[in-house]
């Protein structure tokens, strides 16, 4: 099990656990904690509703092509902006420390 920090758009601290094994996405697991994160295209890179910042230093995998099109497109785009649908649980990421990104204007 590791464990995650997600800084909800309240400030909110929350401190998530979740096993390595089931190929679980930190959108997902937002979600499974009934965090306020839509990830509307189902973790596709097509929607950026799991819009996050990461806060810790971890080393994350690269940005696929998608990512960085659908970050290209997304409002409050920092330095540090990821897509949570594209960062998998695993051993490297026990620890990190993210925060929510504040919403897209609704469509
Ligand atoms: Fe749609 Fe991540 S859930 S981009």
């Amino acid at each position: 099990m590791i464990n995650i920090t997600v800084i909800g758009r309240d400030g909110q601290k929350h401190s998530l656990e979740t096993p390595t094994d089931m190929g679980l996405n930190l959108m997902e697991l937002c979600k499974a904690y009934g965090l306020p994160v839509k990830g509307t295209c189902g973790g596709m890179a097509l929607c950026s509703t799991c819009h996050t910042y990461v806060l810790s230093d971890h080393e994350l995998p690269e940005m696929s092509a998608d990512e960085e099109d659908m970050l290209d497109q997304a409002f409050f785009v920092e330095d540090n902006s990821r897509l949570g649908c594209q960062i998998r649980m695993t051993e490297e990421t026990d620890g990190l420390e993210v925060r929510l990104a504040p919403e897209d204007e609704e469509v």
